[in-house]
C-alpha cells in the first residue's frame, strides 16, 4: 500500500519572549533551577499584539506553501487544530485560507476546512483525519493541510503561568511523503477525565498535579493498546520517542515509565537487576500500597543507571530543544518535539532513512494516542529548511512589566492598547476587527 504521511513541516513562533529563569522566576522570588531544572524550561513564546493563532498558522502554512512550490488547488483539506480559538461557529481554517488567498493566485473555494479539538491530542487527531481521507481515496491527488495552532496562556498567578507558549505548526499530509510515513497501527488511553478544560472561559481551570498523573496513566494504556496490535515495543525499536511536551520535566517522567514498560521482561531487565534488581510484580506484594512504594523506589534506582541514562540522553533529551525555549504550544507540542528529533539527527548527520520514531500524543480530557512513523528518503532537505533557531533567536526579549501588558493583550475580557514590541516584516498581522466582530487580517510586506 503507498505510504501515508508527513511532506512536509515548517514552524513559526510567537515574536516574543519571557526569559524564565532569569526574569519571571525572580519576580516571583522563585528559584531560576526550578525552572531550568525542575520544569525543564529556559523560556516561553509569545504573540506580539498583532499575532495571534491564525497570524501564526498562517505564517507556518504559507512558508510551507511556497516552499514546496504549491498552490491553493494542491490542497483539499485545511483543518486546524486548536484550543485557543475565538469564534463557536466559524473555523480558524477559514481565516488562515482567507490569509492564503490574499497571497496566492487561486483559492480554496473546494476544500474541506474544518477545526478539530480535543485540547493538545486535536493537532495529532487532524493527521489522523487527513490519513483517513487519503486513504479513502477521497483526495482526488491533493494534499491536506493541518495546522496546529495554539496561544497557551493561564490565568496570572496560576502554576501554570510557568508552561505557558505560543506558536504553530503547518504540516501536509500526502501519499509517498518525503519526510516520515504514519503506521497503520495506533493505540489510544481514552477517560473521561476533568483534570483541566476551559468550560467557556479562555483560561484553563486545571488541577496540575492530578493532570500528570492522569497524562502518565493514559500514556501507558496508550502504549499497551499499541503494543496489542503492532507487537512489543524494545529500546532498540526507535530512534526517537516525541512525547506531547508540556514542560520538559513531563516528559522526564513519561520517559521513565516508559523505559520500565519497555525494558520489562527483556536481557536488560535481567542485566540491571544486578545494580537494581528486578522490577517489583504486583503479585509478589500483600498490598497495593506496598507494590506502589516498591515501584517508587525502582524508578528511583532505574533514573540514576548509566544505562537508563544514555537510553534517555539518545531517544527522549533530543526532542525537547525546541519545547525548552518556547514552552507549551497545546496541539503543536507534540509536533515540535518531532522536529527536534529531525533536526538533532539532521545536526548529528545521521544515516536516518527507514529509521522509526515513537510519536506520543496527549490531550487533557484526556486521550494519549501512540503510532510509529518511519523515515523517508526527503527527510533531510525538509528539516533543514527550518528557520526555527533563527526564529527564536530574533525575539524581542520582554521584561517583566511588558509580560504583564502582553497578557492583558491577548486576554479576551480586557481592553487596552498597547504599542507593538517587534514590527511585523514579511507576515500576517492583525489588523482590527470587522462590522460583524470578526477579525480582520492583512500581509504586510
Ligand atoms: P508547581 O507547583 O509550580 O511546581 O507546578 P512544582 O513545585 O511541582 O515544581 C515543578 C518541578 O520542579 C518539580 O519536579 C520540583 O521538584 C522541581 P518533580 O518533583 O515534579 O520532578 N523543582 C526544582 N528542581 C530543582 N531546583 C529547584 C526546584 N524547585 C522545584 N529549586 C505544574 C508544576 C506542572 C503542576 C504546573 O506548572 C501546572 O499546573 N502546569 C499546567 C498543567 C500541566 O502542564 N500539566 C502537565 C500534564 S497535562 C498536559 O500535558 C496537557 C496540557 O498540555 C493541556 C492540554 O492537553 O490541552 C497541559
Amino acid at each position: 500500500m503507498t505510504a501515508v504521511g508527513i511532506d512536509a513541516i515548517e514552524i513559526w513562533s510567537g515574536n516574543l519572549k519571557l526569559d524564565l529563569p532569569e526574569t519571571f522566576a525572580s519576580v516571583k522570588g522563585e528559584d531560576p533551577d526550578k525552572y531550568r531544572k525542575g520544569l525543564g524550561l529556559e523560556a516561553s513564546s509569545f504573540p506580539d499584539v498583532y499575532e495571534d493563532i491564525v497570524t501564526m498558522g498562517a505564517n507556518a502554512s504559507k512558508r510551507l506553501m511556497e516552499r514546496r512550490g504549491l498552490e491553493p488547488g494542491d490542497i483539499g483539506r485545511i483543518d486546524v487544530a486548536t484550543e485557543s480559538a475565538f469564534d463557536h461557529s466559524k473555523p480558524v481554517s477559514t481565516y488562515i485560507a482567507g490569509c492564503l488567498e490574499q497571497v496566492f493566485e487561486g483559492d480554496f473555494r473546494h476544500a474541506n476546512k474544518g477545526e478539530r479539538k480535543f485540547a493538545c491530542v486535536s493537532g495529532t487527531q487532524a493527521i489522523d483525519d487527513a490519513y483517513n481521507w487519503i486513504r479513502a481515496g477521497r483526495n482526488r491527488d491533493r494534499a491536506a493541510l493541518v495546522v496546529a495552532t495554539d496561544t497557551a496562556l493561564y490565568e496570572r498567578g496560576d502554576p501554570g503561568e510557568a508552561t505557558q507558549g505560543a506558536g504553530a505548526v503547518a504540516m501536509l499530509i500526502d501519499e509517498n511523503p518525503d519526510v516520515l510515513a504514519l503506521s497503520d497501527e495506533q493505540g489510544f488511553g481514552s477517560m473521561d477525565e476533568t483534570d483541566f478544560l476551559k468550560p467557556n472561559q479562555q483560561f484553563p481551570s486545571v488541577d496540575g498535579k492530578r493532570s500528570i498523573q492522569v497524562y502518565l496513566s493514559r500514556m501507558r494504556e496508550a502504549l499497551e493498546d499499541y503494543e496489542s496490535v503492532a507487537g512489543r515495543v524494545y529500546e532498540e525499536d526507535f530512534a526517537y520517542a516525541p512525547f506531547h511536551t508540556p514542560f520538559p520535566g513531563m516528559v522526564r517522567k513519561a520517559g521513565l515509565l516508559a523505559y520500565r514498560h519497555i525494558t520489562r521482561d527483556t536481557e536488560i531487565e535481567d542485566q540491571l537487576a544486578e545494580e537494581i534488581g528486578r522490577q517489583p510484580r504486583e503479585d509478589e506484594y500483600d498490598s497495593r500500597e506496598e507494590y506502589e512504594e516498591a515501584i517508587r523506589e525502582y524508578m528511583d534506582a532505574l533514573k540514576g543507571t548509566e544505562r537508563y541514562r544514555s537510553w534517555y540522553a539518545d531517544v527522549i533529551e533530543p526532542t525537547l530543544t525546541i519545547s525548552s525555549q518556547v514552552g507549551n504550544w497545546y496541539t503543536g507540542s507534540v509536533h515540535i518535539a518531532r522536529a527536534s528529533a529531525l533536526m538533532a539527527a539532521a545536526d548529528a548527520d545521521r544515516d536516518f532513512e527507514g529509521e522509526h520514531l515513537l510519536i506520543a500524543s496527549y490531550g487533557s480530557g484526556a486521550q494519549a494516542e501512540i503510532h510509529a512513523e518511519t523515515v523517508q528518503s526527503g527527510w533531510k532537505e525538509e528539516v533543514e529548511a527550518l528557520d526555527i533557531d533563527q526564529q527564536l533567536e530574533n525575539r524581542y526579549d520582554l521584561t517583566f512589566e511588558e509580560y504583564e501588558q502582553i497578557h492583558n493583550v491577548h486576554d479576551f475580557d480586557k481592553d487596552v492598547e498597547v504599542d507593538a514590541f517587534t514590527q511585523p516584516d514579511g507576515e500576517f498581522a492583525f489588523t482590527g476587527w470587522g462590522r460583524m466582530n470578526e477579525r480582520k487580517y492583512e500581509y504586510v510586506e
